[in-house]
């Protein structure tokens, strides 16, 4: 599962400034560093802004030190501004939680849908037989092959493949895309017919689809798309079944599968960590986007108007990326991010906490610092300017960046924005930009988790109590400082006692697999 990997769409930032208007900003903004400087600083040299430009980069130590400054405080409005104190942090757990019982009350109660999955049953571990797994979610699909050896063998097979959705197909019609995966999953089963023909012993093939967008699901293997989220944006799926187009896509291609169960990837995760731990109470996913599900008893959703299953249990998909509060530290970057973005004044939270945005958020602070302050010297904006150029698992890289010299900084500069012969103080401020984006993210995540123990009961320690978070993604799997903070923040919201009772497991794979354990589940 991706963390940001995926081209969105590359488009001009409708904010983008060429070199001209840079070089008018640069000089507004040495206007405006004398009221901001020191008095002994305030006299910047008329020589300064009549002789400075991009182009020639005569420009003497003490204008150096005055550029310095001013992206120095681009830097510190940021850290200011993207402040996560546990206080606030304590807030938007409890409106998360809050949120979370709205949701449940009733229908459009909340920003949290809170939908249904109609997963009553979760894998117990005695699942035998064959079963497959559709997964979709970003930007590559997979098919996966599952063979379920009971309670003693688990997971004895599995073999999948993994394909990249051509990028028109994301924003073209539901036909295409469902017929393009029904087409590789024909393949995947031609190949498969070829190697063995007696797999099912004459039985009709079962599929878990694994499908990581909203949906209101009317049982466990139908349901209708809400809205897309993430990169994707097909209008005319809105609304619709999607089991339904996909079994329309592989009747066309003349496949005998059976679509056993419907899921998100947050849904699978908690079922894939179900499987081999019964102390699992929600699967969460920090990847490309981000959601989160648990496990709710039925009779604590005033808005289920059926029969209540026998478990007594019923997984909740929180779909939790579209959570809001006044307490989230929204800045002017996340405010143009999302004006721009194909989701305007949707997922908020997502935006501000996902593998999608976080290299996008430091694109536009690096822009707005070079602006203000030409501390990129003459170098060409056009890649800084381009929207979703900066990626998440660039940042990620120079985050990281334990060189005395910054120098992975310095290539990944150059490799990906075309800027050259960067100070070390500039790099410096660049990986304190990645550092104050890549943290508020974790501890804004740590704090929706602890928002899910508060409603859960969970947040205090209860008869020793375990409580099991499985974490996906990519983001969290890839990004070490994101998933450190976010570990070390959750434990700084529950205290000492408590925390030694909540465990953070990395659940790999979820999605894939789970889809196959919920399609084995409920075929028993
Ligand atoms: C979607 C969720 C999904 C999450 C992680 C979000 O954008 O709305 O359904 O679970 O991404 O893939």
């Amino acid at each position: 599962m991706g963390f940001g990997e995926a081209a969105p769409r590359e488009r001009e930032s409708s904010s983008a400034h060429g070199p001209r208007e840079a070089k008018r900003s640069c000089r507004g903004a040495m206007a405006a560093l004398r009221l901001l400087l020191p008095p002994s600083t305030n006299n910047v040299s008329p020589f300064f802004l009549s002789t400075f430009s991009f182009g020639s980069l005569s420009i003497r130590p003490r204008e150096i030190g005055i550029m310095a400054a001013v992206a120095e405080q681009v830097v510190a409005d940021l850290r200011e501004k993207c402040a996560t104190p546990a206080s606030l942090l304590r807030d938007v757990a409890s409106a998360m939680a809050g949120e979370m019982s709205a949701g449940l009350e009733e229908e459009g109660g909340s920003k949290v849908k809170m939908l249904l999955s109609y997963v009553d049953k979760l894998p117990t571990g005695r699942e035998e037989g064959l079963f497959y797994g559709l997964d979709l979610g970003g930007t590559n699909f997979r098919v996966l092959k599952v063979q379920l050896g009971g309670t003693k063998k688990r997971v004895v097979d599995c073999e999948s493949r993994e394909v990249t959705i051509p990028p028109h197909l994301m924003s073209g019609t539901s036909s295409e895309l469902f017929g393009f995966i029904a087409s590789e999953l024909a393949e995947f089963v031609a190949d498969e017919e070829e190697e063995s023909t007696d797999l099912l012993n004459g039985k009709k093939r079962e599929l878990g689809f694994t499908f990581s967008f909203p949906v209101r699901q009317t049982s466990v293997a139908s349901g209708t798309l809400v809205k897309w989220t993430k990169a994707f944006s097909i209008d005319d799926a809105v609304g619709k079944d999607v089991v339904a187009e996909l079994q329309t896509a592989m009747e066309k291609q003349g496949l005998d599968m059976h679509v056993a169960a419907l899921i998100n990837d947050a849904v699978g995760t908690l079922a894939g960590a179900r499987y081999y731990d019964e102390d699992v109470v929600a699967g969460i996913i920090f990847g490309t986007g981000t959601n989160a599900a648990y496990v709710e008893k039925a009779n604590a959703i005033p808005k289920w108007e059926e029969n209540l299953p026998n478990s007594g249990d019923m997984v909740i998909n929180m779909e939790w990326g579209n959570f809001f509060s006044c307490h989230l530290p929204v800045t002017e970057f996340d405010q143009e991010l999302d004006k721009e973005s194909l989701n305007p004044g949707e997922q908020i939270y997502e935006k501000l906490i996902s593998g999608m945005y976080l290299g996008e958020i430091v694109r536009r602070v690096l822009l707005k610092m070079s602006l203000q302050s030409g501390i990129f010297g003459d170098n060409d904006h056009c890649k800084l300017n381009k929207q979703f150029h900066l990626r998440t698992p660039h940042i990620s890289t120079m985050h990281h960046d334990e060189t005395p010299d910054l120098k992975i900084v310095s290539e990944k500069l150059h490799e990906i924005l075309g800027i050259t012969d960067t100070s070390l103080e500039t790099r410096k401020m660049v990986v304190e930009i990645c550092d104050i984006v890549a943290r508020r993210a974790a501890r804004l995540a740590a704090a929706g988790v602890a928002g899910i123990l508060l409603k859960l009961d969970r947040n205090g320690s209860v008869d020793n109590q375990r409580s099991v978070i499985a974490i996906d993604g990519g983001l969290f799997e890839h990004y070490t400082k994101f998933s450190e903070c976010l570990e070390s923040t959750l434990d700084e919201l529950l205290g000492v006692e408590v925390s030694k009772s909540v465990t953070v497991k990395h659940a790999n794979d979820g999605s894939g697999i789970g889809a196959a354990l919920i399609a084995a589940s409920q075929s028993r």
